[in-house]
């Protein structure tokens, strides 16, 4: 810094005059100067605010636990504003003894605390055809990580009785929606949870305040907030929920009928077109975020000139299965255009594919379960693009 830096020569305000007291903030907020790190939508994608979507600010956020109040949002009957002691859980169907539950009854259950990431199936889906939306908000931000308290849903159906019959469950939300969708036993009884906390707090009402669903590693879309229902069958219901939507379609025009889990995965999140490279040549610090529906990540290659050389990034922070995971690798920059991507590995040795290796393999006219490897063109003047390279 220059000589005389009035930052350091002279006494600020905030040094001379005192603070604000402990009560100002009852619920704290963050910084004044941190105003512009909020969720965003994209006004052309849908038709109602209620009906819609927006984006986590990947860009702005490290490590791995996403912030409660910049969760990215994904309602289709807007956000149902619930007074807990209103609320009620019903189990119906096949089991022994159908129940009702209060929040209260639900709190007398064990409690457990998982991190996971939620990513809604439909992230990056605006990119199959080409790079479209320029920020890693926007085309990977349909995805949160934070840590869940809540029930295994275990023990609530065995509460319940399981008829030998009963297979499926079909969760449902109280909202103006009532999304419901069919969930397998097996997952069900596996690590599902019904949850009412999130990072220690209350749910916030966007992602279902009091009661949601938890489904680790599978697409957002069966993770029912608002939940008030849960029917167990013998078979799957087949709503709109899983067909008309949420279904991958083919070249051959055939949908596949189920696509649950969410494939491994991972964006550079800075440099990114909305946190462009503001320092000369010199160190630089590439940060990004992994996750996969399978279990954990093992592994993060980086590649700074569009996947003809690949370098392996560091993992850093807890690495938790069907969490986000965050990496970096910290490069020495020598100024030039760079061409950035990032493709991760998880414990099944599954690597993400390129985008022209996920078209071979599915066509062009799907939207869901886009994984593919993304890429940043770096200008030397520091900007940052969404491109594709063949
Ligand atoms: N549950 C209800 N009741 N209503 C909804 O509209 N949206 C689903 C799912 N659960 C939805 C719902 C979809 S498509 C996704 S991706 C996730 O919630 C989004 O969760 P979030 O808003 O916490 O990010």
């Amino acid at each position: 810094r220059a000589e005389g830096d009035p930052l350091i020569t002279e006494i600020q305000d905030w040094n001379r005059y005192l603070g604000e007291g402990v009560q100002a903030r009852p619920y704290g907020t963050p910084s004044q100067f941190e105003s512009h790190v909020v969720r965003r939508d994209v006004e052309w994608l849908t038709a109602s605010t209620e009906s819609s979507v927006n984006f986590t600010p990947l860009h702005e956020l490290d490590g791995i636990i996403t912030p409660n109040g910049l969760c990215f949002e994904r309602h289709h009957g807007g956000i149902a504003e619930i007074n807990p002691a209103d609320h009620r859980l019903m189990i119906n169907g096949l089991v022994d003894r159908q129940m009702v539950f209060t929040m209260e009854d639900l709190m007398r259950f064990p409690r457990e605390n998982r991190v996971y990431f939620l990513e809604c199936a439909a992230n990056s889906g605006m990119e199959w055809r080409g790079a479209q939306l320029n920020g890693c908000q926007y085309t990977h931000g349909m995805i949160h990580c934070v840590v869940y308290t809540g029930v295994p849903l275990k023990l609530i159906l065995e509460e319940a009785g399981l008829k030998t019959n009963a297979k499926w469950l079909m969760p449902e939300g109280a909202d103006a929606s009532a999304m419901t969708r069919s969930v397998p036993m097996e997952k069900a009884l596996d690590d599902c949870l019904v949850a009412f906390k999130m990072n220690g707090e209350a749910l916030r009402p966007e992602q279902g305040y009091p009661l949601r669903l938890v489904v680790p590693g599978w697409e957002g879309n069966m993770w029912v907030k608002w939940l008030r229902r849960i029917e167990v069958g013998d078979e799957p219901w087949h709503h709109r929920e899983e067909t008309s939507k949420y279904t991958d379609l083919l070249e051959t025009g055939k949908a596949r009928r189920f696509t649950w889990v969410m494939d491994p995965k991972s964006v550079i999140t800075s440099p990114s077109p909305q946190a462009p490279v503001r320092h000369g040549k010199g160190p630089m610090v590439i940060s990004g975020v992994a996750w996969s529906g399978n279990g954990r990540i093992t592994r993060v290659d980086v590649s700074i000139d569009g996947g003809r050389n690949w370098q392996t990034a560091r993992i850093d922070g807890p690495s938790l299965p069907k969490a986000m995971h965050r990496f970096y690798l910290d490069i020495d920059w020598d100024g030039s255009d760079l061409l950035l991507q990032s493709r991760a590995m998880d414990e099944n040795g599954y690597f993400q594919p390129t985008k022209n290796e996920l078209r071979a393999a599915r066509g062009e006219n799907s939207i869901y379960h886009n994984n593919s490897i993304q890429t940043w063109y770096v200008q030397a003047d520091g900007t940052v693009e969404n491109v594709e390279v063949g």
